[in-house]
């Protein structure tokens, strides 16, 4: 029985590409050309009613290799074993959400999921599905648990789906798969070992009275890919989350959870985990203002209507900029910006970094129907003088990658 490059310790890497039926099967055969031509071995494992979408040739053809569906196909070499054994990483795309259902729930009842319940390699799912399919709390709740045993599911894109719709589900394009395996089979650098992060995440609230408070649209789905991908690369993760849903921590099974409400908290937190922490970064949305006081009981409803008034919170990234609690220790802000007639985004980004004494600043733009959410962002990193470190859009986990990039050759200069 085949073993995988890993054990034996030469040869190409093995990847096995899962596929299922989502139109966006189509995709996958650039994905598999890709591959093939980065020098991978890859062996199709289509679904059965995959291939009513991407036919069996068609595999056989990108990929070089004979392509069954059923575990009965070639009983006697126990295929799903031997592909399960020999493969140093299944990728799935399209994973349809009746797929990723079936993994949950451990179900073998076809080549791939009987391959997917015995591999034991990394297993990326690549979700391509309509937006209510993947936001329905059965699929959530599936999605969840995955990573929760290390799976590793894709968010998925967010832009034109099978029809007129577009939303939230679409499969990212087959570039960013191929390059998201490739960093996978080469691991991912354990550049951060030994240093301590403290990220902060989510939207603060300001309590007005028990049942009410002033909040913002801040999902901490940013802070948590983050704090994901420094804690892959070997960081001692500590995430200041406030009120980010359990969905999202899901995606930082190693870090340390740190839940606040209230910016008055966040800070607080922030400021402890700063004692000894080598790199801060403040990616919540923190409330500028809070009521200056909040009523003990329900405030009941008048005719005299309501008048609050609010007092401003301390600017957290600026006294952790201004007061370091640690020697060496890199300081990163976030600017989400709008702009407006005056000023570009780029320009209130660069302000706002001197005037707050950030060593880097992320700034991305966001507006009602942007930036808020999974969905791609475009980020441009400024250090304090002005000077942009770098530009990229894509995915938000994609985005954190870069950020983290530049924080490591930030503090690497000389
Ligand atoms: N921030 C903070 N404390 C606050 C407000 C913001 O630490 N009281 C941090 C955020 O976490 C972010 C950065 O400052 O890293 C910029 O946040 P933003 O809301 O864009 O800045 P503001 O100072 O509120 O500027 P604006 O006038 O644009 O609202």
């Amino acid at each position: 029985m085949s073993e995988s490059r890993a054990a034996r310790g030469d040869g190409p890497h093995h990847v096995v590409v899962g596929v299922t039926a989502g139109i966006a099967a189509y995709k996958s055969c650039t994905l598999v050309r890709l591959l093939k031509k980065a020098g991978l071995d890859v062996t199709v494992v289509p679904t059965p009613a995959s291939l009513d979408m991407v036919g069996r040739t068609t595999w056989e053809a990108l990929s070089g290799r004979d392509v069954h569906t059923l575990v009965t196909e070639n009983a006697a070499g126990v295929e799903h074993v031997g592909l399960a054994r020999s493969a140093d990483l299944v990728v799935v795309a399209p994973a349809t959400a009746n797929t990723i259902a079936k993994v949950r729930a451990g179900v073998a009842d076809n080549l791939l999921t009987a391959t997917l319940l015995t591999a034991t390699c990394p297993i990326l799912l690549v979700p391509a599905m309509h937006s209510e399919m993947w936001l329905n709390p059965a699929t959530q709740d599936n999605v969840a648990t995955l990573r929760h045993r290390g799976i590793e599911v894709v968010e998925p894109a967010v832009g034109q789906l099978t029809g007129p719709d577009s939303g939230p589900g679409r499969m990212p394009e087959p570039e960013e798969i191929a390059q998201l395996v490739q960093a996978r089979l080469a691991g991912a650098p354990r550049d951060l070992t030994g240093l301590k992060i403290a990220i902060s995440a989510g939207g603060t609230h300001e309590a007005i009275d028990p049942v009410r408070f002033i909040g913002n649209r801040s999902t901490g789905i940013f802070g948590a890919e983050i704090a994901a991908a420094a804690t892959q690369r070997g960081a001692d993760v500590t995430l200041v989350a406030a009120n980010v849903t359990s969905e999202v921590l899901a995606r930082v099974p190693g870090a340390r959870i740190v839940p606040v409400v209230s910016a008055a908290q966040l800070g607080e937190s922030m400021h402890a985990a700063a004692r000894d922490a080598d790199i801060l970064i403040m990616a919540a949305a923190v409330a500028d203002y809070r009521p200056d006081h909040a009523a003990e009981a329900k405030i009941k409803k008048t005719e005299a209507g309501l008048t609050l008034t609010l007092v401003e919170n301390s600017d957290i990234l600026a006294e952790l900029a201004h007061h370091r609690h640690k020697e060496r220790q890199t300081i990163v802000g976030f600017a989400a910006e709008t702009g407006d007639g005056e000023h570009d985004v780029l320009q209130y980004g660069r302000d706002k970094a001197r005037r707050k004494g950030a060593d880097l600043m992320v700034i991305n733009e966001v507006g009602t129907d942007r930036g808020f959410g999974p969905v791609n962002t475009a980020v441009t990193i400024v250090d304090r003088d002005g000077n942009i470190l770098g530009t990229a859009s894509g995915t938000k986990s994609a985005m954190a990658r870069h950020l983290l990039d530049a924080i490591v050759t930030w503090r690497e200069r000389p």
